[in-house]
């Protein structure tokens, strides 16, 4: 018998300098997507999926992740006095959303590390981790559902892969196994960010994880791997060897929004899911881009 995922990871920690000048004094998880701060998509699929109780794992210059899922009473009272009801019950669903615990991580040494912070909210039971880079999109089943569902069946641990290009395979932990069905993969072997000459697969880790807790002991005598870091991945790899290892090849449109341009993608898939939005955005396009006002004639 599996037990159920109740707990989930989200490490929050990152400096953010891939979208740098915006992440100075804000933290890159907080940058909206359209109207939410892109931490709120990922507690929402964690939610969605079953999760009960979670952790965001912090650091310094981030104390607006706390306080956007806290009660932030005069607003609330502004609300309510001015009858913006629809308004109201948003902020406070926020604050009422799920159990969220924070823990800041003091040192900036790797995904790894960061979740070594979590090993006592975590205990004795499996568990989920949640990149808040990768957004997910799903049109029927959130990521770490599908990822849930394998791991009910299998009761392995397991991480949610995406296929990508060859040339991109060093910005991701890669997967080596065999399909077993058409979404489950059984590994043998895992790297972090390998060249793309080396590569094993094109099988690209996306930020959602289902481990066992044994990955505390193991991530205690895990040495610093690529880039100097505590790597995740190399800790899953031993967990692999000790008690075997799956993958989900998930379903669902990704976006790195730690990226510029990850970050655009997104917000234009997430626009044109409104109606509204992507009735403006279709006659925007029209006017500005398709008699190419808006590119510039020397590129
Ligand atoms: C981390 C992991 C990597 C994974 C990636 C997904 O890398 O170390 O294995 O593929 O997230 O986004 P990072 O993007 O933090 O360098």
């Amino acid at each position: 018998m599996t037990r159920k995922i109740r707990k989930a990871v989200i490490p929050a920690a990152g400096l953010g300098t891939r979208c740098l000048p915006a992440t100075k004094s804000q933290p890159k998880e907080m940058l909206p997507l359209i109207n939410k701060p892109a931490i709120q998509y990922i507690v929402e699929e964690a939610i969605e999926s079953g999760i009960e109780h979670i952790l965001i794992i912090t650091g310094r210059n981030k104390r607006s992740i706390e306080d956007h899922f806290d009660h932030n009473i005069e607003l609330e009272n502004v609300l309510k006095n001015r009858g913006k009801w629809s308004h109201y019950k948003e902020v406070l669903d926020i604050a009422e959303m799920a159990d969220i615990h924070f823990i800041r991580q003091k040192e900036q040494l790797g995904l790894g590390h960061a979740i070594s912070c979590a090993k006592v909210f975590v205990g004795e039971e499996p568990f989920a981790v949640l990149l808040g880079d990768d957004i997910i999109h799903h049109s029927s089943k959130p990521a770490l559902k599908q990822m849930i569902d394998q791991y009910e069946k299998y009761g392995q641990s397991v991480v949610g892969v995406q296929e990508v290009a060859t040339e991109n395979v060093s910005k991701y932990g890669i997967i080596s196994g065999q399909k077993i069905t058409n979404h489950v993969f059984e590994l043998n072997d895992l790297v972090e960010k390998p060249d793309p000459e080396d590569t094993p697969s094109n099988m690209a880790i996306v930020g959602r994880y289902i481990i066992h807790p044994e990955v505390f002991d193991i991530l205690e005598d895990t040495k610093p791997g690529r880039g100097g870091e505590i790597q995740l991945t190399d800790a899953l790899k031993n967990l692999c060897r000790a008690q075997g290892l799956q993958a989900c090849q998930l379903e669902g449109k990704r976006f790195d929004i730690g990226d510029v341009w990850g970050y655009i993608q997104a917000t234009l898939s997430l626009a044109i899911e409104d109606e509204d939005l992507e009735r403006k955005l279709q006659y925007f396009c029209r006017e500005n881009f398709m008699n190419e006002k808006m590119f510039s004639n020397n590129r």
